[in-house]
């Protein structure tokens, strides 16, 4: 077995809890680099999930096919240059995209007369929002800005992203008052404000996250040495393991 190689044997783990360990093994994975994965059962179903959520990424190359033991190796794929805190990013924002491209469904289906319908769907998006998206801008704070600001050689370059951070914190909290209101009273005037807090996250989203992709992330990719790299992951992999 080769050092760009280990072994993850699941078959002590809870089922429940495989795929998403799995996924987070596989995700900190450097380019070139390959986990065996151990189970008790045919692992066909991670095959299909692994190809409709990270696709193109992965290689798999089954090794032993049961009747007890299954074990298959997965490679990532990708240029074995890209630091794994720039792949660490793109795989949060291609997680999170969807879920920002809803905000704006919602908005164009909120009416006063669907109020009650709809209310539990912005729940759903105030919890998105608190829960996965502004944990995400804390972590670019910490550990990606600073990298970028490095690499540019220019310190406090970050600042207008960090306070589109404040302005979409500013907007999640309004769009929590909005609701609170309309709970409280189906009126015309805060089902509005609940629509137009919705489109304006989104478009501040959109245009912030291709600011990251398109401006960022290069500067990462050139300037980002691998103790820094390596420094990053850790950062973000102590953070996961605290909301895990
Ligand atoms: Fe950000
Ligand atoms: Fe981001």
């Amino acid at each position: 077995m080769s050092e760009a190689e280990r072994i993850l044997d699941v078959r002590n783990v809870h089922p429940r809890g495989r795929h998403p360990l799995i996924f987070r093994e596989l995700d900190a994975l450097a380019a070139g680099h390959a986990l065996v994965l151990v189970n008790d059962h045919d692992p066909r179903p991670l095959y299909y999930e692994l190809m409709a959520e990270r696709p193109g990424q992965f290689e798999w190359t089954p090794l032993e096919q049961g009747p007890e033991t299954w074990s298959v190796r997965i490679r990532r794929l990708g240029a074995p240059d890209e630091p794994r805190t720039v792949a660490w990013l793109r795989e949060e924002h291609r997680a999170l995209a969807p879920r920002i491209e809803e905000l704006a469904v919602l908005a164009s289906r909120l009416s006063s007369a669907a109020w009650s319908k709809e209310s539990p769907a912005v729940r759903r998006a105030l919890d998105f929002l608190r829960s996965h998206l502004l944990p995400h801008a804390h972590l670019e704070e910490e550990v990606i800005y600073p990298a970028v600001e490095r690499g540019l050689g220019a310190a406090g370059a970050a600042a207008t992203m960090v306070r589109d951070h404040r302005e979409v914190e500013a907007l999640t909290m309004a769009l929590a008052e909005a609701a609170a209101r309309a709970d409280a009273q189906a009126q015309e005037g805060t089902v509005e404000a609940a629509k137009r807090l919705l489109y304006s996250l989104h478009a501040l989203l959109r245009v912030h996250f291709a600011k990251e992709e398109e401006v960022y992330l290069p500067v990462l990719q050139r300037s980002l040495t691998p103790e820094e790299d390596e420094r990053a992951m850790a950062v973000l992999a102590a953070h996961e393991g605290e909301e895990a």
